[in-house]
C-alpha cells in the first residue's frame, strides 16, 4: 500500500501510478484532470454526471471548455484532455482515489448551504474508491460527518483556491490539504505535492474547512467595507481611488480592496453563507452578517446611480437604452453565476428601462455606443467615454 512508504522519490513514482478519478468536470475539475496529466499521473479518469458533457469530450468538442473564455486556453485544455479517458459515475471502474469537484451552492430559496451535490458524488464513488478527497467547499465539520457516514472509505479535504482570469499559474498557490487519517494525510500530501509548490497540511479537516471559509469570508468583509468606504470618500469630495492608492503605498498592515458592484461568483457571495451556517444565532459573526447584507444590498445603489444618471437625459436620449458592459462575474470571465451585471439589468428591466449588454468577449463597444443614454462599466474596462455628446458613464470601480 503506498501508505507504507516514505522516501520521497518512491512515493512520486507510486503515487503517479495510482489510479485517480476526478469527479465534477467544471472550472475546478476539468483543470486539476489536466494539472494532474500535465504533472506525470498516469492512471486517471474524469467523471462527471452531465452525459451531454461526457460525450462531448469523447467527441473531442468544446462543450466542457468553453467556461475557459480565452481561446488559447479552451485550446490547450481540449489538446490535454483528449486522450484522458471520462466517464459517468456509474460506468466508472474502481479507483484508488476519487477528488470530488461538484458544486456546492446554496439551498434554493435560502441562505442555507446545498450539500446534495457532494452527497451524491460520494454515495457513487463510496464502493469505489479508497480514499475520496473533497476540493469542493463545505461547511464546517462536512467531511468529518461524512467519515462517520462511510467508515470504510477514508475522506480528505484540499480545497480548491483558484482565482480565475488571473492568469496565475495554480502551482504557485499553496495549497492546504487535510484528512480524517494520518495515513491518508500522507498519500494527500504526495498526491498535492506533484502539483503545488508548497503544500500545508491542516491538523484537522475542520481547521481546513474554516480555512477555507476564512479566506472567502476575508474577501466579502473587505469588499463591503471598501464601498462603505467609498461612499464616504465621495460624500466627502473626494476620489475613493486615490484613498485606497494612497494607502496602499504603506508596506504592512494593508491591503487594497477597490470600489465595485460587489461580489458576483459562486464563492464570495455564497461561502459566508457555510461560515453563518455553523455559527449560533446571530450574534457571532454580526460583521459578516452585515458583509453580506451589504454586498447583496450593492447593486441596487449602483441601480440608483444608474437610474438617476438615465432620467438626467430625457430628450438628448430619448428612444435609447441603458448598456451595461461586463456580464461575466469580474473582468476576464464568462461566467455568470451570482453576475452583478445579470443582477443590474433585472432590476432596471423590472422597472421598464431598456437595457442591452456586453458579453464576455464582445468587441463591439463603440458601434453599440451610439444606441445608449447610459454605460454602466461593472469592472472598469471601458476607457474614453468622457466627451460631451457621449452617452454619461458610471464606472462602478470608481
Ligand atoms: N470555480 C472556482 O473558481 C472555484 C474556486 C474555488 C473553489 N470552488 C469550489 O469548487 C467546487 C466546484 O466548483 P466549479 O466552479 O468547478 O463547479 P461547476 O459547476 O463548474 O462544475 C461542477 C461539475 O460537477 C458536475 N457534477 C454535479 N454533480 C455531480 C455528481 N454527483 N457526480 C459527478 N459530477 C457531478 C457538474 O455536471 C459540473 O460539470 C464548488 O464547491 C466551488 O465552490 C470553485
Amino acid at each position: 500500500m503506498l501508505y507504507q512508504y516514505h522516501d520521497p522519490l518512491l512515493l512520486e513514482v507510486l503515487v503517479k501510478d495510482l489510479r485517480i478519478a476526478v469527479v465534477g468536470l467544471g472550472y475546478v475539475g476539468l483543470p486539476l484532470l489536466i494539472g494532474l496529466k500535465k504533472a506525470g499521473f498516469r492512471n486517471l479518469v474524469g467523471v462527471d454526471v452531465d452525459e451531454g458533457k461526457i460525450a462531448d469530450i469523447r467527441a473531442g468538442g468544446r462543450q466542457g471548455y468553453d467556461s475557459f473564455g480565452r481561446d488559447e486556453d479552451m485550446q490547450a485544455y481540449v489538446r490535454g484532455v483528449q486522450s484522458t479517458p471520462v466517464s459517468t459515475p456509474a460506468e466508472l471502474d474502481p479507483v484508488d482515489i476519487a477528488i470530488i469537484c461538484v458544486p456546492t451552492p446554496l439551498e434554493k430559496g435560502s441562505t442555507y448551504p446545498d450539500h446534495s451535490y457532494v452527497l451524491a458524488a460520494v454515495e457513487s464513488m463510496a464502493s469505489k474508491a479508497n480514499l475520496i478527497i473533497l476540493e469542493s467547499t463545505v461547511a464546517p465539520g462536512f467531511t468529518e460527518s461524512l467519515q462517520d457516514m462511510y467508515p470504510l472509505v477514508k475522506f480528505a479535504f484540499a480545497p480548491e483556491r483558484v482565482s480565475p482570469g488571473t492568469g496565475r499559474d495554480p502551482k504557485e498557490c499553496a495549497k492546504v490539504v487535510s484528512a480524517t487519517d494520518p495515513v491518508a494525510l500522507v498519500a494527500v500530501q504526495a498526491l498535492y505535492g506533484e502539483l503545488h509548490e508548497e503544500v500545508h497540511a491542516a491538523s484537522s479537516t475542520t481547521v481546513a474547512e474554516l480555512t477555507k471559509l476564512l479566506e472567502n469570508c476575508f474577501r466579502a468583509v473587505n469588499i463591503a467595507f471598501a464601498n462603505e468606504f467609498a461612499d464616504l470618500a465621495r460624500y466627502t469630495g473626494v476620489d475613493p481611488r486615490e484613498v485606497v492608492e494612497l494607502a496602499s503605498t504603506k508596506p504592512w498592515g494593508f491591503m487594497p480592496f477597490w470600489p465595485s458592484a460587489g461580489p458576483g461568483g459562486h464563492c464570495i457571495p455564497v461561502d459566508p453563507f457555510f461560515a453563518l451556517s455553523a455559527a449560533p444565532g446571530r450574534s457571532l459573526m454580526r460583521v459578516l452578517h452585515q458583509a453580506v447584507a451589504s454586498n447583496r444590498d450593492r447593486v441596487h445603489q449602483i441601480a440608483e446611480i444608474v437610474l438617476a444618471a438615465f432620467d438626467a437625459r430625457p430628450e438628448e436620449f430619448a428612444e435609447k437604452n441603458i448598456l451595461i458592459a461586463g456580464m461575466g462575474y469580474k473582468p476576464g470571465v464568462d461566467d455568470r453565476r451570482e453576475s452583478r451585471g445579470e443582477a443590474l439589468a433585472e432590476i432596471l428591466r423590472n422597472k421598464g428601462l431598456p437595457v442591452a449588454t456586453l458579453e464576455f468577449g464582445d468587441r463591439d463597444l463603440h458601434e453599440r455606443i451610439g444606441d445608449a443614454a447610459v454605460i454602466v462599466d461593472m469592472h472598469g474596462q471601458v476607457i474614453g467615454f468622457d466627451e460631451p455628446g457621449w452617452p454619461a458613464k458610471v464606472d462602478c470601480t470608481a
